[in-house]
């Protein structure tokens, strides 16, 4: 793998995947990996990532020099720059000249490998106190900026190169050409790392770990157990079960998709669990929002465990497949067995009569890729690019405590918002859309001749790329009110539409 030594910033899982979109496999290892752990895993190049705004301020992590000389191409990113001049025998100081943001940077000479036929003067994404003053010996100085006098360097021969700027945000509009031309050209790396090779070494593996054994795998509707269930189907065939568990505060359709599309695409064998009654009466009178995700967690871990009883009294079942992603297993320390649970989905509290080994086979997979491989594996779009939609459903989207009415009328709201918003060809604009039902306000209203007393709805249309910072979605007026003529005519108890206009922070996506 190429790998990406991660100094602090929040930018090193971003590197990796820009490596990956240039079809180069690559990890994320923290900084305090030494380098014999690093050499060890016999990497095709290293990348050192951005971290902290100056090499000199206190605690700031360093790097052994014998990193950057130990014969494997090696790129420096920003801060991951300023530690490679220096190991490189050039030299960073404090000048004092910060540039934060957008930079015009000027092409120098041809531009070397990395820069040449760029445009001479393009803009890039600078974030930096310090500055290299001096590029290190035998080495070409090929940008500069007004506050960068060494702003890329590289050395072919040595295949060391490095950019005081960040290549890998989409402000560095040519930034991911030159990642590419470090990784295809000066590292001499080869294009290997595509979906059908995804889909190929993941077959191959769970096949290994799974032998003749059976697994059990439970599906949430979501793209990421899907996509983990449809390859280790096609790994091991019949000898998957997969379990749905019908909690009651799925969306409209939700559970039709499951049973009808995913089985179509799939010929998975799929045991539906009708579990509504249970979680309705666990939550009667709940009105507190971590009160209900405990409920609605501690719920779904006993209907699984029930129907995985049931099946293990039919056969042996030694496995249980899980849709781990890699950022999942970067942010809990990478280790091999750092699987972090995170939603109730991921059924970690299993009890000790039921010991399965785990099949993860999106573990090293980001996103964006595990939603390729779902539509390489013939996956409807429907699934694979489904917008998030939280654990416990509905049920943190009335606001107040959850009845089957209230859930009727949220997911008559819901289903028309979803409509519209599809029909408007804006599902791929959006984050996600929660549409939430004030169930414990009511508001008065006027239709025909007759005086209404109904319940207000809002909508809070997100924009985002993790759903860890969010923007509230500018939509078109006409969208808002189709949705709102829509929802108020048709869903009865409804007699006012509301949009939220909150970022994140300080609100959160979801109400509760
Ligand atoms: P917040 O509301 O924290 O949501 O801004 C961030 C993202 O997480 C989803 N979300 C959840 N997902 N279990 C989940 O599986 C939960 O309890 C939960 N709460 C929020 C939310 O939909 C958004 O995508």
């Amino acid at each position: 793998p190429v790998l990406v030594v991660d100094f602090g910033a929040q930018y090193a899982q971003l590197i990796a995947r820009r490596v990956r979109e240039a079809q180069v496999y690559s990890e994320v290892v923290p900084h305090t990996a030494s380098v014999d752990e690093i050499l060890a895993r016999d990497p095709a190049a290293i990348i050192l990532s951005g971290g902290p705004s100056s090499a000199y301020a206190e605690g700031a992590p360093g790097m052994d020099p014998a990193l950057a000389n130990a014969g494997v191409p090696v790129f420096g990113i920003c801060y991951g720059f300023h530690l490679l001049v220096q190991a490189l025998g050039g030299t960073v100081e404090a000048t004092g000249v910060r540039e934060y943001g957008r930079t015009d940077m000027r092409v120098l000479g041809d531009g070397g490998r990395l820069h040449d036929g760029l445009p001479t003067a393009h803009q890039v994404w600078m974030s930096h106190g310090d500055s290299a003053t001096k590029a290190p010996e035998g080495a070409t100085v090929t940008a500069s900026t007004d506050g960068a006098p060494v702003a890329a360097f590289e050395n072919v021969a040595q295949r060391t190169a490095g950019v005081q700027y960040h290549p890998e945000v989409a402000h560095s509009p040519h930034g991911q050409e030159v990642l590419r031309r470090f990784l295809h050209e000066i590292a001499g790396i080869r294009p290997q790392w595509t979906t059908s090779s995804i889909v190929d070494e993941q077959i191959a593996k769970i096949r290994d770990q799974v032998g003749t054994g059976r697994a059990i795998c439970a599906l949430s509707g979501g793209v990421d157990s899907a996509v983990a269930a449809t390859l280790v189907q096609r790994a091991i065939g019949d000898r998957l079960t997969c379990v749905f568990v019908d909690h009651g505060l799925l969306r409209s359709g939700e559970r039709a998709q499951v049973e009808r599309d995913f089985v179509a695409a799939t010929g998975v064998n799929l045991v539906t669990v009708d579990a509504r009654e249970r979680f309705l009466s666990a939550l009667a009178g709940v009105t507190d929002p971590e009160q209900k995700r405990k409920i609605i967690g501690r719920e779904f871990i006993e209907v699984f465990e029930q129907s995985a009883r049931e099946l293990t009294a039919q056969g042996d079942y030694d496995f249980l497949v899980q849709g781990t992603l890699y950022p999942d297993v970067v942010e809990s320390g990478g280790g091999a067995d750092a699987a972090n649970i995170k939603s109730h989905h991921n059924v970690g509290g299993l009890p000790e009569d039921l010991r399965f080994q785990l099949v993860e086979p999106l573990r090293a997979l980001f996103k964006d890729e595990v939603r390729r491989v779902g539509l390489e594996l013939g996956l409807p779009e429907t699934i694979v690019h489904r917008q998030p939609f939280p654990g416990p459903g509905l049920g943190i989207r009335v606001i107040g405590e959850v009845t089957q009415d209230r859930l009727d009328t949220l997911r008559a709201a819901d289903a028309i918002a979803r409509e519209e918003l599809t029909a408007a060809g804006l599902d791929r604009d959006i984050w996600q859309c929660p549409v939430v039902l004030l169930a414990d306000v009511r508001s008065v209203g006027v239709q025909g001749d007759g005086r209404t007393y109904g319940h207000p709805v809002v909508l809070r249309p997100v924009s985002s790329e993790d759903a860890m910072t969010a923007d509230w979605t500018r939509l078109p007026y006409d969208v808002l009110e189709r949705i709102s003529t829509r929802i108020t005519n048709e869903v009865a108890e409804v007699n006012r539409v509301t949009l939220d206009v909150t970022s994140k922070p300080p609100g959160t996506i979801e109400w509760e």
